[in-house]
């Protein structure tokens, strides 16, 4: 268990804004030297010249978690400047691919989100944590999902909730495999919320990249304004959860050393009764949200 954090290294992916910011400001506070990578290299100096001015040791390195030669070099530049790595934040993520129907979407909706969630992660994993292991410190991995498909999906958002169910999944299986290892590394999986995040993810298709191009473009929103137009019009008045209240969580995780960073909701747990509940029952799965 990590429970001393000062002094460690840190590494946090999408760590220019929103959940991975957060989580920098916040290990920064606790001393920890911070390892910043984001795909957009302006939006990551800012971030780090702020953290430097507030006195963190931090470096950025520009990289793409859905290509594993970008993640094995911010692995290298990470090694290269602190000579360990104690926690890995596989954070970065993209609200990929919300068309409607599974049958509509693209491929290239489907390559675009799951090379970013899905193998976003499965790179981290295979980058660092054989690293780590031979390091021989204690360490941890925190690997962000996400309620919606980490616990049951939304029905409406295909892609992402297939990503984010296979992190959960990644994320369990980890575990499991470290500890039967009696490795010093402990895994968590975090479930920024429990409300949504008032964060780039939400109108984050406006910068999906030229190689998963959209030749049917889907109406997605480019402004918080209207996502929220949007909520509103489903009948949901928008309600967020500061990131700086989900980097606290996932600290306090850490330190505990659990496995499910999953903030305490009543909505939550009713999801997870209700699909558990079908499951035993062996019902159909009426239980999911638009
Ligand atoms: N916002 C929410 O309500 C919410 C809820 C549950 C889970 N999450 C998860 O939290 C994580 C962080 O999301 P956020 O809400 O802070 O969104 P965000 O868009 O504000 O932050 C994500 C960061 O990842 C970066 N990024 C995008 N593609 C990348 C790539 N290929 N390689 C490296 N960096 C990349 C972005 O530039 C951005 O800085 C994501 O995994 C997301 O799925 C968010």
């Amino acid at each position: 268990m990590m429970r001393d954090l000062a002094d460690r290294v840190a590494v946090i992916t999408g760590g220019a804004g929103g959940v991975g910011r957060a989580l920098a400001d916040r290990c920064g506070r606790e001393g920890m030297h911070i390892v910043l990578a984001d795909v957009f290299a302006g939006p990551l100096d800012d971030a780090v010249s702020e953290l430097q001015s507030c006195g963190v040791d931090a470096i950025g390195v520009v990289a793409d978690v859905s290509d594993y030669d970008d993640v094995t070099r911010l692995a290298d530049a990470a090694y290269d400047r602190f000579g360990a790595v104690h926690l890995l934040c596989n954070n970065a993520g993209v609200g990929a691919g919300a068309r409607g129907r599974i049958w509509e979407h693209t491929l290239n909706d489907w390559g675009w989100g799951l090379s970013v969630n899905l193998w976003g992660v499965i790179h981290g994993i295979k980058a660092f944590v054989p690293r780590m292991l031979a390091g021989g410190d204690d360490g941890h991995v925190v690997n962000t999902s996400s309620g919606n498909g980490g616990i049951a999906p939304l029905a409406s958002t295909a892609v992402y909730a297939t990503s984010k169910a296979a992190v959960t999944t990644v994320s369990e299986v980890l575990y499991a495999q470290l500890r039967a290892a009696g490795a010093r590394i402990g895994v968590s999986v975090l479930f920024p919320g429990p409300k949504v995040l008032k964060t780039g993810l939400l109108t984050s298709a406006q910068h999906r990249p030229q190689r998963w191009a959209d030749a049917t473009p889907a109406a997605a929103p480019t402004t918080i304004d209207e996502v929220e137009d949007r909520l509103r019009a489903a009948g949901v008045e928008p309600d967020y959860t500061p990131v700086a209240d989900v980097a606290d969580e996932a600290v306090a995780g850490i330190r505990a050393g659990r496995f499910w960073i999953l903030p305490a909701s009543e909505r939550t747990d009713d999801r997870i009764r209700a699909r558990a509940a079908s499951m035993l029952a062996r019902a159909a799965p009426d239980y999911m949200e638009a």
